[in-house]
């Protein structure tokens, strides 16, 4: 059956009880995100990313897909960051910007209206200490190859929906129209996966991630 969620419901559940609520201002956008079906970051991914980043402390990220400003809210949040982040739609763009200036981040979070593909193109190599990908699944490995030179030597890279509802996982689980799509995620992580300038690692939490370190010259 095709889950929502890769993981069991209890084991999601469980982790959402336990994990911590964001800001009011947030968890008034993660309301409108459900009412209007506009697909953010989760719960749980939400507090994974939020560590990795505390840990990584990026002075600037790097985001595909910005939709209402939720995640770029939550990055800016969890480390105090630049944020420049891309997105193609119009109305999201539009509400992005006003969420943002509503949180008062102007001054820290960048929105970029228009397609990543021709945004990428113009920005600063080796800029960002971390970037994430979370827009058109179909267009992962474009983003990759315009994103990789902008990330900095030991940057972190995490893309979103990896495992695509387990689909990517499981054969019998892909619809035939979703086959060319799905297929091309599985050649995307098996590139990173094997990738001589990144380590990586594929992280089962809420629709999947990918989690890969640019290599640097110590590691
Ligand atoms: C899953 S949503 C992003 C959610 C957001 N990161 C969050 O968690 O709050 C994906 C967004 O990517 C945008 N998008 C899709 N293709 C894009 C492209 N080529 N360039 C920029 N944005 C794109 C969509 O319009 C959509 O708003």
């Amino acid at each position: 059956m095709l889950e929502e969620n890769i993981n069991y419901q209890y084991i999601t559940e469980f982790i959402n009880q336990n994990t911590p609520d964001t800001t009011p201002f947030l968890a008034e956008l993660e309301i409108y995100a459900k009412e209007n079906f506009i697909p953010i970051i989760n719960r749980e991914t939400r507090r994974f990313l939020e560590m990795l980043l505390k840990l990584k402390q990026p002075k600037r990220i790097l985001e595909i897909g910005t939709a209402i400003g939720y995640s770029s809210l939550v990055f800016e949040e969890a480390t105090g960051a630049l944020v420049d982040t891309i997105e193609i739609d119009d109305k999201a763009a539009g509400l992005a910007l006003k969420n943002i200036q509503k949180a008062e981040k102007s001054e820290k979070i960048t929105v970029y209206h228009g397609d990543a593909l021709t945004v990428l193109k113009v920005l600063k190599q080796e800029s960002y200490d971390a970037v994430f990908i979370d827009a058109a699944k179909g267009k992962y490995p474009e983003f990759f190859r315009l994103c990789f030179p902008l990330l900095k030597q030991g940057g972190l890279l995490i893309c979103d929906n990896i495992l695509y509802k387990g689909m990517v996982a499981n054969e019998a689980l892909i619809p035939r129209k979703k086959r060319a799509l799905v297929h091309k995620l599985q050649r995307f992580i098996a590139y990173l996966m094997r990738h001589t300038n990144l380590t990586s690692s594929i992280v089962p939490i809420g629709d999947g991630l990918i989690v890969s370190i640019k290599r640097s010259a110590t590691c």
